[in-house]
């Protein structure tokens, strides 16, 4: 599949070094990525809420290898929360954070990430904003999880992400729908081996709607972190069959893309979030991007040649 092998030849370093020299990304990246700095993401922020909608602020980031570096996107996320309660978004704009940035692999890795994401969420608290753990690959679902309930014992409001295509998920949810959690939904955009994770697009979808089923029975708050046309109407009726009111639950997508179907939503009355990532390594990021559509790589592979 053009989905997996492209996440997997990524991974390369020296495709890695090509792909991020090539000064002719940038049409494609300014797509996806709001800009480098902090006052970039607080500026789509103001143009997202203005236009009726909610933010979550992503530092673009992952696979730390250097506590230095662990260090600085937490200095990053200290910026952007101050400069968001400064903006006045306490209540529009909450923050999405990777344990990876924070240190997960390094030695000692789930205690230094652990620390990092408790200073994030006492400025989001400060900030009287909230955070959401960001799910990546499946081996560090179970460190993500703890460090998750971890951060949850003084920080209730303190999100998650699962993913509709890992086995695993269904239980999760069991697991977090209860009152006071806040959990992502999302399909899974990384390249997952069979022997953890549905391959299938249709068997995620009927993942995604059983996961969604629980959630929305459950007492926490369902965030449905999709585009998909078909799971967004399901939403719509589970929503309705489970009582829920239009602000008991929100839609979520990631920034530059389906704008019309976000306004369309939050139109309606629909809480939609937009899902803003910012920042210079942003690779990994569009990768995934690109992987998840191929007229998009299509697109890039056009831009690579044209501008050269
Ligand atoms: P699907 O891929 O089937 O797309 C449905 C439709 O949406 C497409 O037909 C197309 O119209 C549009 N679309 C989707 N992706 C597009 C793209 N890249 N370019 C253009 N159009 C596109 N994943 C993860 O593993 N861990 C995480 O923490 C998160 N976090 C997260 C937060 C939020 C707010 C969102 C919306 C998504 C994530 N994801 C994620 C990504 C998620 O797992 C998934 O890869 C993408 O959302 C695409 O899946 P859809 O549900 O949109 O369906």
């Amino acid at each position: 599949m053009l989905r997996s092998a492209l996440l997997r030849v990524s991974r390369s370093h020296k495709i890695k070094n090509l792909v991020t020299a090539a000064p002719v990304t940038g049409g494609v990246v300014e797509r996806f990525i709001a800009g480098e700095t902090s006052a970039n993401a607080v500026a789509v922020t103001r143009r997202l809420v203005g236009a009726g909608l909610l933010a979550t602020i992503d530092f673009l980031g992952e696979d730390t290898t250097d506590p230095a570096q662990a260090d600085a996107v937490v200095v990053a996320y200290l910026d952007l929360l101050t400069k968001l309660r400064e903006a006045g978004f306490s209540q529009s704009a909450e923050v999405s954070i990777k344990v990876s940035a924070l240190g997960l692999h390094l030695r000692d890795g789930p205690q230094i990430a652990l620390e990092n994401a408790e200073l994030i969420c006492r400025a989001a608290r400060m900030a009287d904003t909230a955070v959401t753990l960001d799910m990546e690959d499946h081996t560090i679902t179970d460190s993500t999880l703890e460090i998750l309930r971890t951060l949850r014992k003084e920080y209730p409001n303190t999100g998650a992400v699962l993913q509709a295509y890992l086995y695993r998920t269904e239980l999760d949810c069991r697991d977090l729908a209860e009152t006071g959690s806040r959990v992502r939904l999302c399909k899974g955009a990384y390249a997952e081996p069979e022997s953890v994770a549905f391959q299938d697009r249709r068997q995620i979808d009927k993942s995604y709607v059983r996961c969604m089923k629980i959630l929305m029975a459950g007492g926490g708050f369902p965030m449905l972190a999709t585009h998909d046309p078909t799971l967004i109407e399901i939403g719509l009726k589970l929503a309705n069959d489970y009582g829920r009111r239009p602000r008991d639950f929100e839609f979520q997508m990631l920034y530059g893309i389906r704008p019309t179907e976000q306004q369309r939503l939050a139109g309606l009355g629909h809480a939609v979030r937009v899902y803003v990532p910012y920042g210079t390594d942003w690779y990994g990021y569009l990768v995934r991007r690109l992987a998840e559509r191929p007229s998009n790589l299509k697109f890039f592979m056009r831009s690579l040649v044209t501008k050269r």
